[in-house]
């Protein structure tokens, strides 16, 4: 018996929305890692093409899908296209997201559409053009990216608290209509990772600070550092985990 190979993706192809940086890009260098073949997507072409070319360069087998995923249409008619013509894809990551901080007193109404729409419609476009495919084939794993911001609240993301709050309950009500065609929906919740999003808080001395004082690791975490709970919940190890989340964040929602 070989407990390893419960984790192997080999066979597998993973779609990971929001994938030519950040988090994104490393889950898609995680999943290549465990044997998936992986389609990594974004809006600019030109930062996936070098994204693909550093997985090749490891020995992943890598394709682009761009688009948008706020373009319900576009989403559907690619992910369709995909699937007739070139193959299933096994395993969705809702990751591309966006934050847009300010006061919530003078948060203009364009902005807050903005952050709900990448956060929470873009998830539910992409979960409903693989669904289908994937409840005709009984089989399929959807891990959408939540936050801390799923569970708490924090001044000045008032928009991002909340569509993080929504990704939350959209993987719980998901699991509970999809569980029985054998789909498993469940999210990863991040703690505070170095990537381009929180760039303007890494270089806020006094929120680096603040930020170590508050999480019991006493750092920030490294985006590989998600890449075992994605596997996880990407692999038959995690066929009877639904409905759940699972918070990586060096211990800070454990504390106060
Ligand atoms: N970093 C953290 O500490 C942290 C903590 C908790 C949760 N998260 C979540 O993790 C996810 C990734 O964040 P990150 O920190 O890696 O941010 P990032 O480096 O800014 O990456 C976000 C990615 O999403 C893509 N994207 C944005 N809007 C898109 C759209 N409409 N359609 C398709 N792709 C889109 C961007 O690519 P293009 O611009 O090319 O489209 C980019 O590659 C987000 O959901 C974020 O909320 C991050």
């Amino acid at each position: 018996m070989n407990t390893l190979s419960l984790f192997n993706l080999k066979g597998k192809t993973a779609l990971i929305t929001g994938s030519g940086s950040g988090i994104g890009f490393a889950l898609a260098k995680g999943l290549a890692g465990a044997g998936a073949k992986i389609i990594l997507n974004g809006r600019n072409e030109t930062k996936l093409k070098v994204a693909k070319t550093k997985l090749e360069e490891l020995g992943a087998a890598v394709s682009l899908l761009v688009f948008d995923v706020t373009h319900s249409e576009t989403v559907k008619n690619t992910i369709e296209n995909y699937e007739r013509n070139v193959g299933p894809i096994d395993i969705l990551v809702n990751n591309a997201g966006i934050n847009i901080r300010g006061p919530f007193e003078d948060f203009n109404e364009t902005d807050w559409k903005k952050v709900l729409d990448i956060n929470i419609n873009g998830a539910m476009n992409v979960s409903q053009a693989v669904a289908p495919f994937m409840i005709q084939r009984k089989a399929g794993k959807i891990i959408n990216i939540c936050s801390m911001q799923s569970e708490l609240g924090r001044p000045s993301v008032v928009p991002y608290a909340v569509s993080k709050g929504g990704i939350k309950m959209l993987t719980k009500a998901l699991c509970a209509e999809w569980a029985k065609y054998n789909i498993q929906v469940n999210g990863i919740g991040p703690g505070y990772f170095e990537t381009e999003l929180t760039q303007p808080l890494k270089n806020d001395p006094e929120f680096d600070q603040w930020l170590r004082n508050r999480t019991p690791a006493n750092r920030w975490g490294n985006p590989e550092e998600l890449v075992g709970a994605a596997v996880f919940l990407a692999s038959d190890a995690g066929n009877y985990v639904n409905g759940h989340i699972l918070y990586v964040d060096g211990g800070l929602l454990a504390s106060v």
